[in-house]
């Protein structure tokens, strides 16, 4: 009897899984946090061997904890976080050195090499991102750089690439399938948008051999079954994979064009489903695809934010002025406002809509009368601020104007900071009811491949609120406020 979809989440900071049944309810979970390798400034690498066995642990605990057989998974769905790339060996199965991390900046040179030779125009076209470090391709290019004889043997077809989905998938098949879905291949800088294939142009730009890359699969698609796992049975079809964020969007039940969800995790990712179209942004945004679904394929926009959680973690860690997250509630609400401090969590540069690699955060306003609980809630603010600067350049961009946004993620736990995202876009916001919409994104697309479930109708029927924000801001102070946070931005830019 086959009861459950299970769902694989391997992200940046852990790995999870869980079983979804026919209600679309998350029924157990389990997750096994991964270590982060910070090897020089700016980078960022994990463990791919350990991002397997995290994820293993993660599926033993969760059929424990069911106490279920796994014969009752009627079929597996992947999610991953994306850009994250991987080479390895085909006949050893051994990666060449660690994964490098979305998040890092080592192939900073190749992409300032690449947009000085004019090459820009022609990536942002063909692949809808711009040459940022950011994205796979040039992180290829610099592990192909790096190892040697590794673009020699990838010629020869014996060093693959993936990103974590295609090396999950690896793994799971016993080596037998080397395959990626579209929403993960739009986020690599090596795949055409418009045709909806590798393009050799910007591969020969970036020297990276064709016959190193996986094949390219819809999102509910058959990708292969499940061979020789210690703990899953062999013969288990596995049937959906997405990109985290696009499956956050799924899982959120954004299926009509016009909708629109934002996750607030280490980073925050805004994707609106723009349906058949590939919208060229004008503002900094991207333009990926969401989903191919039955041959048909949804495109979304997407501002990509790299500092929001981390910035709290950065409270808690770095400064030690709070013990956990949830502290940041109270401390905020404390203040009838932020009295005109504004923090500008510029950690790693910054993402849409501004792509300044270069700049650092900052903190502006500060008086003799300032303290711990105004850096706080200049930070929760930053992460509203920054959710607007990509908000406007999207209805800008879409000519849709948002009626509600959807949110997901941790900090979504945090009233002060929903309330005053509210206010500051001036758009209600909902809070799903079923946090966890990547897990449950990645698990949709496998019961959809599966005959689990019917169709989208069925599943949006199971998308609930579990609380709404609506805006209480007058408009004055909500345009006050926001033009200190633009002055801020400015001035960090410019220091
Ligand atoms: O683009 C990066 C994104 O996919 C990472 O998401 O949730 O693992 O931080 P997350």
């Amino acid at each position: 009897m086959s009861t459950y979809i299970l769902a694989l989440d391997q992200g940046t900071t852990s790995s999870r899984a869980a079983l979804v049944d026919k209600s679309g309810s998350i029924r157990h979970m389990a997750q096994y946090e991964i270590t982060q390798y910070y090897p020089e400034a700016g980078w960022v690498e994990h463990d791919p061997m350990e991002l397997i066995a995290t994820l293993n642990q993660a599926i033993q605990d969760c059929l424990e904890q069911a106490n279920i057989d796994a014969a009752e998974i009627a079929a597996i769905g992947i999610t991953n976080q994306r850009e994250t790339t991987i080479l390895w060996d085909k006949e050893t199965g051994q990666p060449l050195g660690r994964a490098i991390v979305w998040q890092s900046r080592q192939s900073q040179s190749i992409c300032t090499e690449l947009k000085a030779n004019g090459h820009e125009p022609l990536f942002r076209d063909h692949t809808g991102l711009l040459l940022d470090p950011y994205f796979s391709g040039t992180k290829v290019k610099w592990l192909l750089d790096h190892h040697e004889g590794a673009r020699e043997k990838a010629r020869q077809g014996k060093i693959m690439f993936g990103t974590v989905d295609t090396w999950i998938i690896w793994h799971l098949t016993n080596g037998q399938q080397h395959i990626t879905d579209r929403s993960n291949a739009s986020r690599t800088l090596m795949y055409n948008i418009h045709t909806h294939a590798w393009d050799d142009e910007l591969l020969r730009l970036l020297d990276v051999p064709a016959q190193m890359l996986p094949a390219i699969r819809g999102n509910a698609d058959l990708i292969g079954s499940v061979q020789k796992h210690p703990l899953l049975i062999d013969g288990t079809p596995i049937t959906g994979i997405a990109g985290d964020q696009q499956a956050a969007l799924f899982g959120q039940a954004c299926f009509q064009s016009g909708m629109a969800k934002n996750t607030y995790g280490t980073g925050c990712f805004l994707l609106m489903n723009t349906g058949s179209t590939a919208v060229a942004s004008q503002h900094g945004l991207l333009t990926s695809v969401g989903w191919e679904l039955s041959g048909q394929i949804t495109y979304v926009l997407e501002g990509s934010i790299f500092i929001a959680g981390s910035a709290v973690q950065w409270l808690r860690d770095g400064l030690k002025i709070i013990q956990s997250a949830e502290d940041t509630n109270e401390a905020a609400a404390s203040l009838p406002s932020s009295e005109g401090v504004y923090v500008v969590p510029a950690f790693v540069g910054l993402g849409a809509p501004y792509w300044e690699s270069e700049v650092r955060g900052a903190i502006f306003g500060l008086t003799r009368g300032s303290e711990r609980n105004h850096l706080i809630r200049g930070v929760l603010e930053s992460i509203a601020y920054q959710t607007r600067d990509v908000l406007t350049a999207m209805e800008a961009d879409a000519g849709i104007t948002l009626h509600t946004l959807r949110v997901d993620g941790g900090a979504t736990a945090n009233p002060f900071l929903m309330q005053f995202q509210s206010d500051i876009l001036h758009v209600p916001v909902q809070r799903a009811a079923q946090h966890e919409t990547t897990v449950l994104g990645a698990a949709y697309f496998a019961g959809l491949g599966a005959g689990f479930w019917k169709d989208r109708d069925e599943l949006a029927q199971y998308w609930q609120s579990s609380q709404d924000y609506h805006p209480q801001m007058d408009d004055q102070r909500r345009q006050s406020l926001y033009e200190g946070w633009k002055r801020a931005v400015h001035a960090a830019m410019s220091f």
